[in-house]
């Protein structure tokens, strides 16, 4: 006997958006004097202003369990209907087990498929694109996609490099079938040779008893900031041309741009190399949310809808990348009105 798949081809969307940012805003004047820095270098050279930092009792999953209720309610939908959760994530503490499945206890779902995806800054579009294909082939019904970060924890504030671009914050999105394509087929890939531009070390084995040293310290993000900047601007502007392509559209048809809020320059540079028509909205939402890495392409999306509701249901390119150096993207459907006002 042959191996039989029953399940037709279907097509997926998103249904709904939800986002969390932690409560407490942190200016760029409460992080300059460590770095020796100034407000306006800040705003110049990355566009952030302002970013939400979690506190000691704000975990990422609580974050991202409060943004996924957002999103249920605004799909209409109830917790159980959810089958399947993929966390997109590089800041939870556990390495088992996930925060999938933290997020499914916190739900109350005793029975869903939950795994976590690590692809740092590309994590929620390579998790979009894994939610589609189940849904088109029958794994899924429901899926509810979550990238969450709490990159505090995890950064030196000594760091003239990092300490003012990354922050905290949790994006939902609920993807079901849909009677048309309203999410697109994934680009995905990576550049191994700048495997080392963004790091996150020392590793825990450093940790085992035995092996740490006086000079072992916590580990933290380090990133080769120019090499990135160069890397984003030239590659991604490529990949985002093969996304709209992949799409069978052309730059005419998109009428939102939502890049990974890495850098304000950068979606200024990649917003020009797409051709895109001066119609096109284009988030920044990075000015107040900064980089929250696997967190900034819901965060954004969510943001962008507030402020443009007549984008519901319009064409927007997704496009993620970070360290790896990976990346991954799609054009979507943005979502429709939501069911309810929360
Ligand atoms: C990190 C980043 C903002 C640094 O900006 P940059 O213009 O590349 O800065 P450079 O390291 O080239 O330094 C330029 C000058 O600014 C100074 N400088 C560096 N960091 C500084 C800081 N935090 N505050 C003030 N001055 C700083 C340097 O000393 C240097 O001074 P000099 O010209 O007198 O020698 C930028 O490289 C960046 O955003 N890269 C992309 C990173 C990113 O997006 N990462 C996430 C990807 S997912």
């Amino acid at each position: 006997m042959e191996i039989t798949n029953a399940a037709p081809l279907r097509n997926a969307a998103i249904l709904s958006v939800g986002a969390h940012r932690p409560e407490r805003v942190v200016p760029n004047s409460e992080l300059v004097e460590r770095i020796d820095s100034s407000d306006e270098w800040i705003q110049q050279r990355t566009g952030i202003r302002t970013r939400h930092w979690a506190g000691p009792e704000e975990s990422v999953v609580d974050m991202a369990a409060t943004a996924a209720k957002i999103a249920l309610d605004r799909a209409g939908l109830a917790i159980t209907d959810i089958d399947s959760i993929i966390f997109a994530t590089i800041t939870y503490p556990f390495q088992m087990p996930s925060a999938a499945t933290e997020l499914a206890e916190r739900l109350g779902i005793a029975r869903v498929a939950a795994f976590d995806i690590g692809a740092a800054c590309a994590g929620f579009s390579y998790a979009l694109g894994l939610a589609n294909d189940m849904i088109r082939s029958g794994s899924a019904n429901i899926v509810l996609v979550v990238g969450g970060e709490k990159i505090s924890d995890f950064l030196d504030l000594d760091d003239r490099a990092t300490s003012f671009i990354f922050a905290d914050g949790a994006g939902a999105v609920i993807v079901g079938a849909s009677a048309h394509v309203a999410l697109g087929p994934t680009v995905m890939g990576s550049d191994i040779e700048n495997r080392g531009a963004i790091t996150m070390e020392p590793s825990w084995l450093d940790y085992r008893p035995g092996a740490q040293t006086p000079a072992t310290t916590w580990p933290v993000i380090h990133q080769e900031g120019q090499k990135v900047f160069r890397w984003a601007v030239y590659e991604i502007a490529k990949v985002g041309h093969q996304i709209i392509e992949k799409a069978g559209l052309t730059p005419a048809d998109i009428h939102a741009f939502i890049p990974h809020q890495a850098n304000e320059r950068i979606i200024d540079s990649l917003t020009k190399s797409m051709d895109l028509s001066d119609s096109v909205i284009v988030a920044r939402d990075i000015r107040t949310t900064g980089n929250t890495s696997a967190a900034s392409i819901p965060l954004a999306m969510d943001t962008l809808l507030k402020e443009h509701p007549h984008l519901h249901g319009k064409n927007a390119l997704l496009v993620g990348f970070g360290a790896g150096l990976v990346y991954s993207g799609q054009v979507v459907e943005l979502p429709p009105l939501p069911k309810v006002r929360n």
